[in-house]
């Protein structure tokens, strides 16, 4: 096979990759070229692959160390690298029922705008997305380019922001949805986490850190924090900093959570099977200390 190349969207960011087949090992000139891609581009896709759940993971540690998974329902494969992202109950293999609260909490909660792990003390650096199994219809992934965004901020508001500290906390899609808490063992192991709202990139340049974590902004008045979130949100998520993935089986696609953020977009949840598999690689230290 020739040499991978890199398409650029027109969508202002991302890229699409061809000529690269991820069943057969990796040499590191084409490692060098989707790097370069994702370091570029935010996100990048990687169209008709079939590979296992372990080339997955070899292919994910590349670009360094893979985040656990630490509830065997949640894995694929037996690995705890690998999530399942799905309305497909592992065990059973029959679609999960709507009004199960896990997955609806995990549904409100990546339906909405959010950042992989951004409630975790150190954030992911990267997630990695294969389709296994896609609905006849919807089931979109959309994009935002927070680094985009906050470039075309107005300055004032730059400055306004540039120093705020937000808490993100797992347990706020569930607050705000009404659903029940997990259980005390895992709200203690996840505990609230400070992240700044403007994040500053290895190249010096910023970025947003939004999704739906977020609790409140600290030491602000929550309505004015619920109304800043939403108004950043707002503004991050127009027409020219997004990019709407529409899936296709054997989609890998790999985004950068540090400059994106990204949803999950409707289907027929109860009748249609989505099967993604995610790997995600892990950041290297907490932003604030
Ligand atoms: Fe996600």
């Amino acid at each position: 096979m020739s040499k991978p190349e890199v398409c650029p969207f027109q969508t202002g960011f991302g890229a699409a990759i061809i000529n690269l087949d991820l069943s057969q090992p990796l040499t590191a000139e084409s490692f060098k070229i989707w790097e370069d891609a994702f370091e570029k581009h935010g996100v990048v896709v990687l169209r008709g692959q079939n590979f296992t759940d372990a080339q997955h993971v070899e292919f994910s540690k590349w670009f360094g160390k893979l985040e656990d998974f630490p509830d065997p329902k949640d894995q694929a494969s037996g690995l705890p690298t690998v999530l399942r992202v799905s309305n497909v109950e592992r065990d059973s293999n029959r679609i999960k029922p709507i009004d199960d609260a896990g997955h609806k909490s995990f549904w409100l909660g990546t339906s909405d705008w959010h950042t992989d792990s951004s409630y975790r003390p150190i954030l992911s650096k990267a997630s990695l997305l294969f389709s296994r199994e896609i609905p006849k219809a919807g089931g979109d992934t959309m994009f935002a380019h927070t680094g985009l965004a906050f470039d075309a901020l107005p300055a004032a508001k730059k400055a306004e922001i540039e120093h705020l500290v937000v808490v993100h906390d797992f347990e706020e899609t569930r607050r705000r949805n009404n659903l029940p808490s997990r259980p005390e063992a895992i709200r203690k192991a996840n505990p609230p986490v400070r992240q700044p709202l403007v994040r500053r990139l290895a190249d010096g340049r910023r970025a947003l850190l939004l999704g739906s974590h977020i609790a409140y902004v600290e030491g602000m008045d929550y309505e004015k924090s619920k109304a800043l979130i939403a108004e950043l949100t707002e503004f991050a998520t127009r027409p020219a900093f997004t990019y709407r993935h529409k899936w296709r089986l054997g989609d890998l696609v790999m985004w950068d959570n540090r400059c994106t953020m990204h949803r999950a977009m409707e289907y027929d949840m109860q009748n249609e099977r989505r099967v993604l598999h995610r790997t995600t690689v892990a950041g290297d230290a907490p932003l604030l200390v």
